[in-house]
């Protein structure tokens, strides 16, 4: 029996050839994104078209298997909000001992990162095409993850919006229970106030230990790419604030240990 027959499976099909399907979305939820469809290029959609079925997940397993995935058992990195991707492919080829797994809803950005991909033949690249939330929530296992990364979240500068910003104390803990005790959780912004902001939230979640012996901002780590967003504001002045910490080994609960 598929696993989608199944009335009590929680992951209903889903599929990037067709638009990124939100009408189940919770009417609640404050999306941290929007919809930028119509600047796809002929190119772009041919990508998805013809390469997804190579490097494309769709979620229609009942469980995630990133052995079977990625058909060896390697670090698995996730990447949330790639954007156009170069930064991702160059992470690819410089660590082939590792897999990463990118999510992004910005299909023309998906569209970009699958041309690069072939053309690089990657074999250690997979791309889901879905709110990113939605896949911590449903789709990914506790602790399957060896980091995860978010380079230049959109940083919603107007105090209006503020709201949509995607880091928040509720989504750090659906990150960090996906992630492996000693996992890395490695985030980098361009926005003051947000840096602020993330690095209060990291040291209040009591699973994660700072990397820095001061318990501030990180240095810049020389193994990072530059992404087209830092790039962008780079040639503004913008300065960048990075975050590296790591998830702790769990204690044992009081009480437990005989
Ligand atoms: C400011 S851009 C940065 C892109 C890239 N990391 C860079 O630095 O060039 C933020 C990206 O996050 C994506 N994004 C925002 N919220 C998301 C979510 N909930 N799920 C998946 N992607 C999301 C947006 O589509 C956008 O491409």
């Amino acid at each position: 029996m598929h696993p989608t027959d199944n009335a009590k499976n929680p992951f209903k099909r889903i599929s990037v050839s067709d638009s990124p399907k939100t009408e189940n979305y919770p009417p609640h939820r404050i999306r941290s994104f929007i919809r930028r469809e119509s600047r796809i290029t002929a190119g772009q959609q041919r990508a998805l078209n013809q390469l997804w079925e190579r490097f494309g997940v769709d979620i229609d397993f009942f469980e995630f298997d990133p052995d079977q995935l990625f058909g060896r058992r390697a670090p698995l990195i996730l990447e949330i909000g790639f954007g156009d991707g170069e930064s991702l492919i160059s992470m690819c080829a410089t660590n082939p001992d590792m897999d990463f797994l990118g999510i992004e809803i910005y299909r023309p950005g998906v569209g970009h990162l699958l041309l690069r991909a072939a053309e690089m033949a990657l074999s250690n690249l997979r791309i889901i095409c879905l709110d990113a939330v939605e896949v911590l929530e449903r789709y990914l296992p506790d602790e399957c993850l060896n980091g995860v990364q978010l380079f230049f979240p959109d940083p919603w500068p107007k105090l209006r919006h503020r709201k949509r910003r995607l880091i928040q104390p509720a989504f750090v803990s659906l990150v960090v229970r996906k992630i492996k005790a000693g996992g890395q959780l490695h985030i980098a912004t361009d926005c003051e106030n947000y840096a602020h902001a993330i690095l209060a939230i990291l040291k209040a979640t009591a699973e994660l230990e700072n990397t820095t012996a001061n318990n501030e901002f990180s240095q810049y780590p020389p193994y990072r790419p530059l992404t087209k967003f830092e790039q962008r504001g780079k040639h503004l002045g913008h300065s960048v604030w990075e975050l590296l910490f790591i998830k702790r080994p769990e204690m044992p609960k009081k009480g437990t240990l005989f």
